[in-house]
């Protein structure tokens, strides 16, 4: 992420005017309601400050991948109910987002009300960045306020076309997320080690580049250490792996050795012939590894060299389950780590910041996400923040607020 100022929304004079606010309500729904109202909850301070300082609040948002059609079952109805509960006031809706229905609404707003409109995303206009688009939202509003970290890796009309039509500013959530992932690796107390799991190598090469480049130490596990393992001659029987990018691997433990960065991947696993919860499976070393087995887990002894490395380190980071962790018992090694980190925080001895995709289903299970210094709700916006990219909704309000258009 680069450096410079952006203008923060206690610095807003809001005051009877209408914020247009781009949130992410783009949350777990089950048979029509929400069933996870993390990102509900995230959103509420910015939009308390705004409606406690008499501003009339219009709430921007998408839900699912409509494509650009209108689709009622990615309709964002079913946030209403729920966000006016958690508000202690009634939301209104538009069921559009621009157009006669949404002016209409708009101008029946007084202040300190709040207005949700429809999915950004029933328009073509958005995900193409389109500048009529933006211009048609951004004629709703006075001033743009963007609450959506997770959707800032976006560059949509309603997170950066937008954000360029009026004075731009960054929301309280939006702002707190970037002070965690910016103090976890941009200026940590270090040692600095990162973990990082899941499935696939494929998905994580440029996050793992980037990252031997920032961390002292970088812990490999999940099902893409297999592809490590194997890269390094582990014959790792009927494991998931990917054998093409063995090359890849071997690259990304060069760049490791280039840049100081200890990799460290297991040393032993647990394996089993089968995935499956009562599977018959056994602690196996490196070379113990039979044809018909794959590794399922991350054996004792690299659990205990992780507690290791995370007891001597003062920051960490954290992406990705290490094991088959949605099957019991094979969430060992991602529970044994993950607590272990938490008794790290609660002792005051480490920071810890965790984020992205399976990472908080995997510490909720573990039951220590409340634990972690900081937990993102972003997938995809907190691994390209990994990455080390630029996130445009984030980029376009530090341009603006260093051309001044932001103030
Ligand atoms: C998310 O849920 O990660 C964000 O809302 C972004 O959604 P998208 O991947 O559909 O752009």
């Amino acid at each position: 992420m680069n450096e410079g100022k952006i203008a923060r929304l206690e610095e807003a004079q809001v005051s009877g005017k209408r914020v247009l606010v781009r949130v992410d309500f783009n949350v777990p729904m089950a048979e029509g309601r929400v069933s996870d109202d993390t990102r509900l909850k995230s959103a509420l301070p910015t939009i308390q400050w705004l409606t406690s300082h008499g501003a009339r609040v219009i709430l921007l948002a998408h839900f699912g991948r409509p494509k650009g059609k209108v689709d009622t079952s990615q309709s964002l109805k079913p946030v209403i109910a729920p966000l006016s509960e958690l508000l202690g006031t009634p939301v209104r809706f538009s069921s559009e987002c621009v157009g006669k229905v949404s002016d209409k609404a708009v101008s029946e707003l007084n202040d300190g009300d709040v207005l949700l409109l429809e999915n950004t995303r029933f328009h073509t206009g958005e995900e193409a960045n389109d500048p009529e688009f933006a211009g048609q939202l951004a004629a709703l509003g006075d001033l743009y306020v963007n609450d959506a970290f997770s959707a800032a890796h976006r560059a949509h009309a309603s997170t950066e076309g937008v954000a360029r039509l009026l004075p731009a500013f960054a929301g309280l959530a939006l702002q707190r997320e970037m002070d965690h992932v910016k103090a976890a690796l941009e200026n940590p107390e270090r040692p600095l080690l990162a973990v990082v799991g899941g499935a696939k190598v494929s998905t994580k090469i440029d996050l793992l580049l980037n990252l031997v480049t920032k961390v002292n130490r970088l812990f490999v596990g999940g099902a893409m250490a297999n592809t490590f393992l194997a890269a390094n001659g582990v014959d790792v029987g009927k494991s998931l792996h990917e054998p093409d990018l063995l090359g890849t691997a071997r690259d990304i433990m060069a760049a490791a050795e280039k840049s100081g960065c200890q990799l460290l991947l297991p040393e032993d696993v647990v394996v089993a012939r089968e995935l499956k919860a009562k599977a018959a499976r056994r602690v196996a070393g490196l070379d113990e590894i039979a044809r018909d087995e794959m590794i399922l887990d991350c054996g004792p002894a690299t659990i205990d060299a992780l507690a290791d490395s995370i007891e001597s380190a003062k920051t960490l980071v954290w992406n990705g389950p290490l094991g088959a962790f949605e099957m019991v018992p094979f969430d060992t090694g991602t529970i044994e780590a993950a607590r272990f980190v938490a008794q790290r925080v609660r002792d005051r001895k480490l920071v810890a910041v965790a984020g992205g995709g399976d990472t908080v289903s995997a510490l909720n299970h573990a039951g220590v996400a409340g634990d972690f210094t900081f937990v993102s709700t972003a997938g995809g916006a907190f691994l390209e923040w990994l990455e080390g990219k630029s996130l445009p909704g984030i980029e376009v309000l530090r341009q603006t607020a260093q051309s001044g258009s932001g103030q």
